[in-house]
């Protein structure tokens, strides 16, 4: 059995990519994963494929355990993994919690590694592996602090994991979406913020970042920048000295 494995499915990016990838012909069943059940058992109506719910908080290491011995016992060939599941905060780096910026390294790197290597096993040639990151990985951000640090772990790990995996024939991409207007998560990231990042203009669409993502994984790209902030972002992070671009950046923020 062919699968395509999707955490964050219940939502914005998640749940995009199994629309769009709802005909794919490497792909026989979805296996989609995130907490809320009645929103993952919806995505059924967007493919006549089998969709299978997995309902885990992926933060408890049991529930990674737990997807590990599902693999074991259906042993399918994952054909398609996207890591989509993230959350971020934005604020002042003293305003956020240690409960909030422990859940985000969490979610945004252990569980996406976590995930990534429990399906190691049963990636063949041609398997895809998708890893949601985002533009502020590409330096560091006030406003997002602990986020974009997480980003940079995960564009960091993808980097690396895409070089090993070329020659086994499996295409690995890190996707560094700029600010998406139509998923749940700039609500969920802003909710205590007053300071930073009211406005959001330019703001891309959650299909167009999916629709661009899938190119991208399918010519094998490492980095995939979905839209022209991102792309004008990871040019000028690379060449302008963080000491310059970060004030600038804070200042862009408060905007
Ligand atoms: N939207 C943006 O502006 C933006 C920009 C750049 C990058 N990104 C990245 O894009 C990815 C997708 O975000 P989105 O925009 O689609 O936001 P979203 O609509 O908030 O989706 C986040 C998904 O993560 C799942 N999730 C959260 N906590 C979880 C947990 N403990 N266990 C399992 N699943 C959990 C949520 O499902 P449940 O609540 O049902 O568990 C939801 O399906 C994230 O990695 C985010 O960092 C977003």
């Amino acid at each position: 059995m062919k699968i395509a494995v999707i955490t964050g499915a219940s939502s914005g990016l998640g749940s995009e990519f199994l629309k769009q990838l709802a005909d794919d012909a490497s792909i026989e069943e979805f296996w989609v994963i995130a907490r809320r059940k009645e929103m993952l058992e919806a995505l059924q109506q967007f493919t006549v494929k089998k969709v299978r719910p997995v309902c885990l908080d992926l933060t408890l290491k049991e529930s990674i355990i737990y997807l590990q011995d599902l693999l074991k016992q259906e042993n399918p060939i994952v054909s398609v993994l996207v890591c989509a599941a993230g959350l971020g905060k934005v604020g002042a780096t003293e305003e956020i919690s240690m409960e909030d910026n422990d859940r985000m390294i969490d979610l945004n790197c252990r569980v996406a590694v976590d995930v990534t290597t429990a399906c190691f096993p049963y990636l063949r040639r041609n398997s895809r592996i998708i890893e949601i990151s985002s533009a502020s990985a590409f330096s560091p951000m006030p406003g997002i602090n602990v986020y974009a640090a997480s980003k940079a772990f995960l564009q960091s790990y993808t980097k690396t994991l895409h070089h090993e995996m070329l020659p086994k024939g499996i295409h690995v991409t890190c996707v560094c979406p700029y600010w998406i207007k139509d998923t749940e998560f700039i609500k969920a990231a802003t909710k205590a913020s007053r300071k930073y990042y009211r406005h959001f203009p330019l703001a891309s669409v959650s299909q167009s970042v999916v629709r661009m993502s899938l190119q991208a994984s399918k010519l094998n790209l490492w980095v995939c920048t979905p839209g022209i902030v991102c792309t004008a972002d990871r040019f000028f992070a690379k060449f302008i000295p963080h000491f310059v671009y970060v004030p600038l950046m804070d200042l862009i923020s408060r905007i």
